[in-house]
C-alpha cells in the first residue's frame, strides 16, 4: 500500500467554529426572545448561574451581560464571512439561536425575521464556497421554556425541539447539509443551566434531574435524525462530545479503573447516539443511583433506529484522575475538573496542552464507534496584545494549532482514523462561554472589545490569519 504520511483527504473540511450565543448579539432584535445565555452575567455570578445553583431568570441593572451585544455578528456577518472566505474556509460551524426562530420556544408559527437572518448568513457562506455546519442548539434555550416548564427536565421539550427541526430542515434543506443536534451534550452534567437550561430546586435529586433531562435530549436528538432523513436523505447528522481522554494518575489498577469510569460518564451520551441504546454500564450506574428514568413506549425503538452518521467533538486538553483522595492539585479544563499533569504545560486559564492527547482521543473514539469523526472545536484561549493597528503576533496560538494539526494528521495517516474536517474554535474572537470574558481569545481575527463591553468592534487580522490561510491552501501540508 502506498504511504503518504503528510496528506489529508481531498475535500477535507477546513474551517472555523462559532456559536450564536457567543457572537451574534442583537439579543432582542428581529423579534428574538430571551435565551438562557442572555441572563448569564459576566463576573462572579456567572458560574453559579451556569451550574443552575443561582436562580437569575431576568436581567438586572447591576450585572453586565456579554451576550447582549457579543461581537455583533448579527450586523457584521458579511464582513466576518468575507474574512473567512479570504482564509479559504471550506466550512463554517455556527449555531442557530432557537429564540430567534421561536422567540418563546412554544410558539406555533416561527419568526420569519429570524429565519430570514439565517437564510442570509447561509447565502453569504455559499457565495464563498463555504459549507455551513449547523449546530441546532449550542448552549441555548428560550427563557420562556425555562420559566414555564423547567426546560429539558420536561418531556414537552422534545416536541418543541421537533417543531424547530421540522422548520429549519425544510427551510434550509438546499443550503445546509451538515447538522449537529446538541453542542457538547455531556456538558449537561457539568454546567446544567448552560447545557440544558436546568435550575435546581432546594433539596431535589439533582443527579436524577440531570439524567432525566439527558434522556429527553437523547430522544430529541434521535427524533431530529429521523425527521432529517425524511426531509433530505443527503443530510449528514452528527452528535457532539466535549472530548479529551482521562488518563490514570498512576498504573495502580484503581487509578486505571477510575479513569475508565470518568471516560464512561462522557461516552454514555455518544454510546446512545451512535450505537442506539443505553449501554449496560449506564443502566447499572442508574440502578445504583436509584434513578428510574421515565421512558415512553417507543423510546428504545426511536433511539435504535436513528443513530448518527458521524461523531463530532471538541478537544482542548486531556484529563487526569486518581482514585486516591489524598492526591490533590486540580486545574481548570473546559469545566471538567482534572488533576495537574506534570508532563504538560497549561494555558493562562490552566487548560493543559496535550497534542498527543488529541491523537489518543481520536483513536479511542474511532475504535469505539467506527464512524467518521469531525473535530469541530480545538484551540488556545489566550490574552492577545494588539499593536495600534490591531495586529497580534500570536505565535503561541500558531504553535498550539500546529502541534494539534500534526497529531490529527498522525491519527489519519498513521492510524487510519476517518476524519471529515477541522474547525478550530472561535475563528473570530468571541465571548468565552465559561467566564464571559472577551480577553480569552481564540481567533485568527481580532475583535476590538474588552471584558466590560468597551471597544469599536473593529476586526483585524492576526499573524495566525495568514498562517491558517496557508495551511488550508496546502490542505495541511505546509504548517510552517
Ligand atoms: C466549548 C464550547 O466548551 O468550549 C464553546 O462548546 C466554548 O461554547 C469553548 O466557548 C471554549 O470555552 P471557553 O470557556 O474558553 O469559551
Amino acid at each position: 500500500m502506498m504511504k503518504n504520511a503528510n496528506k489529508l483527504p481531498k475535500g477535507f473540511l477546513w474551517g472555523g467554529a462559532t456559536a450564536a450565543n457567543q457572537c451574534e448579539g442583537g439579543y432582542l432584535e428581529g423579534n428574538k426572545g430571551l435565551s438562557t445565555v442572555d441572563v448569564m452575567p459576566s463576573g462572579k455570578d456567572r458560574f453559579p448561574v451556569g451550574m443552575g445553583k443561582l436562580k437569575m431568570l431576568e436581567c438586572d441593572k447591576e450585572h453586565y451581560y456579554p451576550s447582549h451585544e457579543a461581537i455583533d455578528f448579527y450586523h457584521r456577518y458579511k464582513e466576518d464571512i468575507a474574512l473567512f472566505g479570504e482564509m479559504g474556509f471550506k466550512c463554517f460551524r455556527l449555531s442557530l439561536s432557537w429564540a430567534r426562530i421561536f422567540p418563546n420556544g412554544d410558539d406555533i408559527e416561527p419568526n420569519e425575521e429570524g429565519l430570514k437572518f439565517y437564510d442570509d448568513v447561509f447565502d453569504e457562506c455559499l457565495k464563498y464556497g463555504i459549507e455551513p455546519l449547523v449546530t441546532i442548539t449550542h448552549f441555548d434555550v428560550p427563557m420562556h421554556l425555562v420559566k414555564t416548564i423547567g426546560s429539558w427536565r420536561s418531556r414537552k421539550m422534545v416536541d418543541y425541539y421537533e417543531r424547530l427541526c421540522e422548520v429549519i430542515f425544510n427551510r434550509y434543506k438546499n443550503k445546509v447539509k451538515y447538522w449537529l443536534t446538541f453542542n457538547e451534550i455531556n456538558m449537561l452534567l457539568h454546567l446544567p443551566f448552560i447545557g440544558a437550561g436546568l435550575v435546581f430546586e432546594e433539596g431535589e435529586n439533582e443527579v436524577a434531574v440531570k439524567y432525566q433531562a439527558a434522556h429527553h435530549q437523547l430522544i430529541a436528538s434521535a427524533k431530529a435524525t429521523q425527521i432529517a432523513r425524511k426531509i433530505n436523505p443527503e443530510f449528514k447528522i452528527g452528535c457532539m462530545l466535549a472530548a479529551g481522554n482521562t488518563y490514570a494518575n498512576t498504573c495502580a489498577p484503581e487509578d486505571v479503573w477510575r479513569s475508565m469510569e470518568k471516560d464512561r460518564e462522557n461516552y454514555f451520551f455518544i454510546d446512545v447516539q451512535s450505537r442506539g441504546e443505553y449501554p449496560n454500564y449506564a443502566k447499572k450506574m442508574l440502578e445504583k443511583l436509584n434513578i428510574n428514568l421515565e421512558m415512553e413506549a417507543g423510546d428504545e425503538e426511536i433511539l435504535r433506529n436513528n443513530t448518527v452518521d458521524f461523531i463530532s467533538f471538541s478537544y482542548y486538553s486531556s484529563r487526569l484522575t486518581s482514585a486516591d483522595p489524598k492526591v490533590i492539585g486540580e486545574t481548570e479544563g473546559n469545566v471538567f475538573a482534572t488533576l495537574k499533569n506534570p508532563y504538560l504545560k497549561a494555558s493562562e486559564w490552566g487548560w493543559q496542552i496535550d497534542p498527543l492527547g488529541l491523537r489518543i482521543t481520536m483513536n479511542s473514539l474511532y475504535d469505539r464507534y467506527q464512524k467518521p469523526l469531525f473535530i469541530v472545536e480545538n484551540g488556545l484561549g489566550a490574552v492577545d496584545n494588539p499593536d495600534e493597528n490591531g495586529y497580534v503576533e500570536d505565535d503561541y496560538r500558531i504553535d498550539y494549532l500546529k502541534e494539534h494539526i500534526k497529531a490529527m494528521k498522525d491519527a489519519v495517516n498513521e492510524d487510519g482514523v476517518e476524519l471529515m474536517g477541522y474547525t478550530p474554535w472561535g475563528c473570530i474572537d468571541l465571548v468565552s462561554a465559561s467566564t464571559g470574558e472577551m480577553k480569552k481569545r481564540y481567533g485568527f481575527i481580532y475583535v476590538d472589545k474588552d471584558n466590560e463591553g468597551n471597544g469599536t468592534l473593529k476586526r483585524s487580522k492576526k499573524k495566525s490569519f495568514e498562517w491558517y490561510k496557508k495551511v488550508i491552501n496546502t490542505n495541511g501540508e505546509d504548517l510552517e
